[in-house]
């Protein structure tokens, strides 16, 4: 694999809350164009990893260099969507009224923006439910709102934790096919789940539990080396449960 097709380097990466290590010496590369899912029980700091890749937090130890940049560096927003695993929406404003409010952050012109925004919506399914005030949207369409602000600027690599919490099956896959649809278009994609059958979708895995990484590496690869027939098994076989 040539450098050229690695866009996140993560390397020993340490970190520790009041004495608590929460993450121990990360090594972890992701190539262009691929659907990496970090996979872990809630706890094995999963979050606490993305909020490190993205910037917003600051290392004990080691470093992330995103495009041969290391984070945090400012030129990087306009490369990353973040979308966090609590939505981060102003509930009295519509939808439209929030993804006006990103767009602008982000630097997208008027024109544009009511076009992207368009689009954004459309991808997530709520293009019906652009006037709606955000306070009267469910659990999953608030989830679905804050995927279609991540999208707003067309970023090249897409963090995305826990994107589908709250998502009935049948959108869950619709998102999914969203996932496949960008990664054609050559987005890199970090996504946190703890639910096997995602796993199970992503190019490759990364396993966290305890604030380690203990496996990398395809669903199927992982499945050889542990000889076990799924994500489930394999995560108990690497856990050590
Ligand atoms: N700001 C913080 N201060 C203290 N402890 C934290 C903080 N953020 C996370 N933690 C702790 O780090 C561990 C990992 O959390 P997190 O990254 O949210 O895990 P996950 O996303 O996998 O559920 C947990 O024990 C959590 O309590
Ligand atoms: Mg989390």
């Amino acid at each position: 694999m040539s450098s050229n097709s690695v866009c996140v380097f993560v390397e020993n990466l340490a970190k520790s809350y009041k004495q608590h290590a929460v993450l121990c010496d990360i090594d972890l590369s992701l190539n262009r164009g691929e659907v990496f899912g970090l996979l872990g029980p809630s706890g094995s700091g999963k979050t606490t990893l993305v909020r490190h890749i993205t910037g917003l937090e600051t290392p004990d130890a080691g470093e992330v260099i995103i495009s041969g940049k290391k984070v945090p560096d400012l030129s990087l927003l306009s490369e990353i969507g973040y979308m966090a695993q609590s939505d981060a929406l102003y509930e009295d404003l519509t939808a439209k009224e929030n993804l006006e409010f990103f767009a602008s952050l982000y630097g997208l012109g008027k024109k544009q923006q009511t076009a992207r925004i368009q689009e954004v919506m459309k991808i997530v399914r709520l293009s019906g439910d652009l006037n709606k005030p955000v306070k009267n949207f469910s659990g999953g369409m608030k989830r679905r709102l804050s995927l279609a602000i991540a999208l707003l600027h067309e970023p090249r690599l897409l963090i995305l934790d826990e994107p589908t919490v709250g998502i009935d099956p049948v959108l869950r896959k619709s998102i999914w096919e969203v996932f496949s649809q960008l990664q054609e278009s050559g987005v890199t994609i970090l996504v946190t789940t703890h639910v096997m059958d995602e796993a199970a979708k992503c190019d490759r895995l990364g396993l966290i539990q305890n604030g380690g990484l203990i496996a990398v590496g395809t669903p199927d690869d992982l499945k050889s080396r542990t000889k076990t027939h799924s994500i489930e098994d394999v995560f108990l076989t690497f856990g050590g449960a």
